[in-house]
């Protein structure tokens, strides 16, 4: 009954050249778990590989039960796997100082005697802010180029889709930028007397920021490197969530790699004798197992056991990852 047709080992010999995986999904539904297993998995393969998180919350170091906060340290005694935490703090502020340069400059070069403090606070006084900080946290990571797989541990669901969004966003945002910096810069050439071309630092940010972002969109729409997974538990709303953000990422043109389905209760352990709790909640498993069937069909990649105990630490993850991807 529980057939799974491609498998999460068959998908991976399916993808030989895949080097960014990500996992999305509801909070609390297992993103992070899967994404150290699959980071486990990889690095036994021989890969060098690295487990990041752009989560604010220090989950990765609770997973691996050391500290990886802002910095690369091995997991697991595993010499090929690594896991980095990215210091969302230190992120920001170093965004804003970047910013506070760039105003700065411009509003020199465009004569204007306001305070920069203004332009600054909204500029990075939004939530937007710190999430377009971590998605270029993210995309450097990806060109950096020093791993050769990639574990993404991705915020939850409804930042993840703005990541995503945010590559054709800013794609949108630099352009018009770039233009009326053109339009700016020939005009001052114009009036000046002298015709000499000045040095604009903030056109050439926004020339390296437009041709990261592009880039990076090239690698996550490529659907020979990059696989988003989605996470669920045999429970409605992790199945709405999934359902929904399936069809973003397809609007995106960003692969899905498939669905992971967590926290089965074994069935093997369950009798006439058992409880009635346990009873009740096997049945309603069993009734959204039907509807995950139903929505994903074969793109489903494996069916997780709820374990006597959370997943945490390597004799757990290693459990994981034999569950996670069996032959
Ligand atoms: N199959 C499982 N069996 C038992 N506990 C699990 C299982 N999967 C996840 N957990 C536990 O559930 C909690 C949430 O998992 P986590 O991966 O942190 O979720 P997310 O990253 O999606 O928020 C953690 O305490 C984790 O150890
Ligand atoms: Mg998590």
């Amino acid at each position: 009954m529980n057939q799974i047709t491609v498998s999460m080992t068959q998908y991976m010999k399916d993808h030989p050249r895949l080097k960014f995986i990500f996992f999305g999904g509801k909070g609390g539904v297992g993103k992070t778990v899967m994404a150290g297993a699959a980071a486990l998995w990889a690095a036994k393969e021989g890969k060098k590989t690295l487990l990041a998180s752009t989560n604010p919350v220090h989950s990765l170091s609770n997973l691996l039960e050391q500290d990886v906060f802002g910095k690369a340290a091995t997991v697991c005694d595993e010499a090929n796997c690594y896991a980095f935490e990215i210091d969302t703090k230190d992120t920001i502020e170093r965004s804003k100082q970047e910013i506070r340069e760039k105003i700065n400059w411009f509003l020199k070069f465009a004569d204007i005697s306001t305070k920069a403090d203004e332009f600054i606070e909204s500029a990075t006084m939004n939530p937007a802010f710190e999430e377009s900080a971590m998605f270029e946290n993210m995309t450097d990571l990806m060109l950096k180029d020093e791993y050769d797989f990639y574990v993404f541990d991705t915020a939850p669901t409804a930042n993840a889709r703005r990541l995503l969004g945010m590559s054709k966003v800013y794609s949108l945002w630099v352009e018009k930028m770039l233009k009326s910096r053109q339009e700016a810069t020939s005009l001052r050439e114009l009036l000046s007397f002298t015709k000499k071309k000045e040095k604009d630092p903030l056109m050439d940010y926004l020339l390296g920021f437009k041709d990261r972002m592009a880039k990076a969109q090239d690698l996550l729409t490529d659907d020979a490197l990059t696989a988003f997974f989605f996470v669920t538990l045999p429970e409605s709303l992790p199945i709405a969530v999934i359902t929904r953000f399936i069809n973003w990422f397809h609007e995106f043109g960003i692969p899905v790699g498939g669905v992971v389905v967590n926290g089965l209760i074994q069935k093997d352990q369950v009798g006439a004798e058992t409880v009635e709790f346990v009873r009740n909640r096997v049945k309603m498993q069993e009734e959204h197992m039907a509807e995950i069937r139903e929505i994903f069909g074969d793109r489903v990649r494996a069916l997780i056991p709820l374990f006597e105990t959370e997943v945490k630490g390597a004799k757990m993850l290693n459990r994981l990852v034999d569950r996670l991807f069996t032959a």
